[in-house]
């Protein structure tokens, strides 16, 4: 690594070459206001200039998250003219802000607020004219507020980098700059694939996920069966609302929240996580077996089967036709649990709390429905469930680690927590693949070939007693466009691949807690380098602390059939937990 000498308030330190002024303070310790800086150049569009110092060699001013440290350069963040830039600059985006912030959803992880306290930016010094303001909230999972914009291009680098799409890009000039889909259209009316990822970057409350909460309460009031069920991923990132490092798990403290909210039944949806290996895995075996369409895709992301139904329809054949593990348990919420205790299905009304903003408009869609009842009636993200308990009044730390309920459906596998990270549901699925097909548990549990975090494209041959299935994992469409151009081109060498919409899997799914190094002072400088690594180990250390670690070993699965559905794929199963897709153009002609 080549190292430059560089001065920093008087100073001297040396750093890596190349860095710019921004990223070398801070690896020296210096917090230098940013915005639309963010993620090691993700985004670097230079428009807030927010993080403006003083440097020798320059003429004037400039802007530290583009310009380069050079030898001998002598750094000024304390300049008088440059500390009275920065706060002007903050000053300016706040005097076409909305500052409604008490009741802003973002309020506690609003970085626009951290920069006007780190800058001293307190009076409304250029009050004058506001923009027109714009509120997309047609489409089922995300609000668009152009009030809380600071035209940062966060989301429209995120939307490029994660999946190779330009929903969002900028929209007329000057003053009347926007951030929107193509011709200021709602995201209803766009190839948005809802993912949530542009939430996750976006720095104010500009873009958000659209909250259920208030269905959740008028259930309550109404006096429903109100039953709760949680998705893997949500334990890995909980914990971060209240402080704890990220990748800490937090099942236990999770589910006793949920029992203090008031739900009268707290389920894992590792249970449906094991209900769709079983449905799925027989479903591959079929195909393999019986000359089907190979090779198959899973189906357990509704971000990816957007995507499929916009942009690769005559590839629908390969999607399994398996409901993902949430809705299936709904469905069998409304079935069988009801059936069991006596309670019709309309009195019931189940809540899922997801990593995804996506599961909100999955949970809408006609095909999911069965006899026109919805398997789910709210979905919940990560961050709307940590208001729910910052609300409460629940101490979060204080609570007990307690379990599941355990009526009918409180058993999981190993194999169903992992479903939460990129390349899992493909292990879970190979775990009882490989006994179906040997009649034998493999020695070694584990498929290490299938694991990772990242985005990108992992490929795998497994040998399962002499027949090879080979597999391929994508995260982010960018990465599975890939793989789906193999196929339409007939050049696909895979029998089986998973394709998850968030890059990383449902831990970096766009529902998450947000990942905001100026926010989270507590963690390391390389967080955003790290913390889908950390969130996976989370839930791979849960999965090796289960007695249970296949799906076709969960004896409540194994009753659900025995006592209901008869057998996977059977004629009931497929009433309950299967469902079709149809190409579209936008969420209107759903
Ligand atoms: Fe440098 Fe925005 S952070 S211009």
């Amino acid at each position: 690594m080549s190292v430059v000498n560089i001065k920093i308030e008087g100073i001297s330190y040396q750093v890596e070459a190349g860095l710019t002024i921004l990223e070398a303070a801070k690896a020296c310790g210096y917090e230098i206001p940013s915005l639309c800086a963010f993620n090691h150049g993700e985004c670097n569009s230079g428009s807030c200039r927010v993080c403006l110092v003083e440097a020798t060699g320059a003429r004037g001013l400039v802007a530290s998250c583009v310009y380069p440290v050079a030898e001998g350069m002598e750094i000024r963040i304390s300049a008088p003219a440059a500390v009275e830039a920065r706060r002007r600059s903050v000053e300016l985006l706040l005097s076409n802000h909305n500052k409604n912030c008490q009741q802003c959803s973002k309020n506690g992880n609003c970085e626009l607020l951290h920069v006007a306290n780190l800058t001293g930016a307190r009076d409304n010094a250029f009050e004058g004219i506001h923009s027109e303001v714009f509120i997309d909230q047609l489409a089922p999972a995300l609000v668009r507020d152009t009030s809380k914009c600071i035209l940062c291009g966060r989301c429209i680098a995120r939307c490029s980098n994660a999946h190779g799409l330009g929903i969002l890009g900028f929209e007329n000039r000057g003053f009347n700059t926007i951030v929107s889909p193509a011709e200021n259209r709602s995201f209803a009316d766009s190839p948005c694939i809802q993912c949530g990822q542009c939430v996750n970057v976006c720095p104010t409350g500009a873009l958000m996920e659209k909250s259920e909460i208030g269905k959740i309460d008028e259930a309550f009031r109404a006096g429903k069966h109100v039953i709760v069920q949680a998705a893997p991923a949500v334990r890995a990132s909980l914990g971060e609302e209240f402080g704890y490092p990220i990748g800490t798990p937090v099942t236990g403290k999770m589910a006793a929240a949920l029992r203090r909210l008031g739900f009268e039944r707290v389920y894992d949806v590792n249970f449906g996580a094991d209900l769709t290996i079983m449905e799925e895995g027989t479903e591959l075996l079929g195909r393999l077996t019986n000359g089907g369409v190979l090779p198959m895709i899973t189906s357990c992301s509704p971000g990816w089967i957007n995507y499929a139904e916009y942009n690769y329809a005559d590839l629908i054949p390969h999607l399994s036709s398996c409901k993902s593990p949430h809705q299936m348990q709904g469905a069998v919420i409304k079935s069988y649990w009801a059936q069991e205790h006596g309670i019709a299905p309309e009195d019931i009304f189940v809540v899922s709390v997801m990593p995804c903003v996506a599961k909100k408009f999955e949970k809408e869609r006609e095909q999911e429905k069965v006899n026109g009842i919805p398997d789910v009636d709210a979905v919940i993200t990560t961050r709307e469930l940590a208001r729910m308990i910052r609300r409460s009044g629940i101490i979060f730390d204080r609570l007990p680690d307690e379990d599941w309920d355990q009526d009918i459906m409180g058993d999981y596998s190993g194999a169903g927590v992992i479903f939460g990270v990129t390349g899992g549901v493909m292990e879970a699925a190979l775990r009882t693949v490989y006994f179906k097909l040997t009649g034998k548990e493999k020695d070694q549990i584990t498929f290490e070939e299938v694991r990772g975090h990242d985005a990108g494209i992992r490929e795998a041959s497994i040998d399962i007693d002499g027949t090879v299935v080979n597999v391929a994992i994508a995260s982010g469409m960018r990465s599975a466009k890939v793989l789906l151009d193999e196929i339409r081109e007939g050049k696909s060498k895979y029998q089986f691949i998973e394709i998850m919409g968030c890059p990383g899997g449902c831990i970096n799914g766009g529902g998450q807690s947000y990942v905001r190094p100026a926010l989270l002072p507590n963690e390391a400088d390389d967080i955003l380098d790290t913390y889908k690594e950390k969130r996976a180990q989370a839930l791979y250390s849960e999965d090796e602390r289960q007695v249970i670690r296949q799906s076709h070993n969960n004896p409540q699965i194994n009753e659900l059939y025995e006592k209901y559905l008869g057998e996977p794929n059977s004629h009931k199963a497929h009433e309950l937990l299967h469902t079709s897709y149809a190409g579209r153009v936008g969420f209107n002609e759903v």
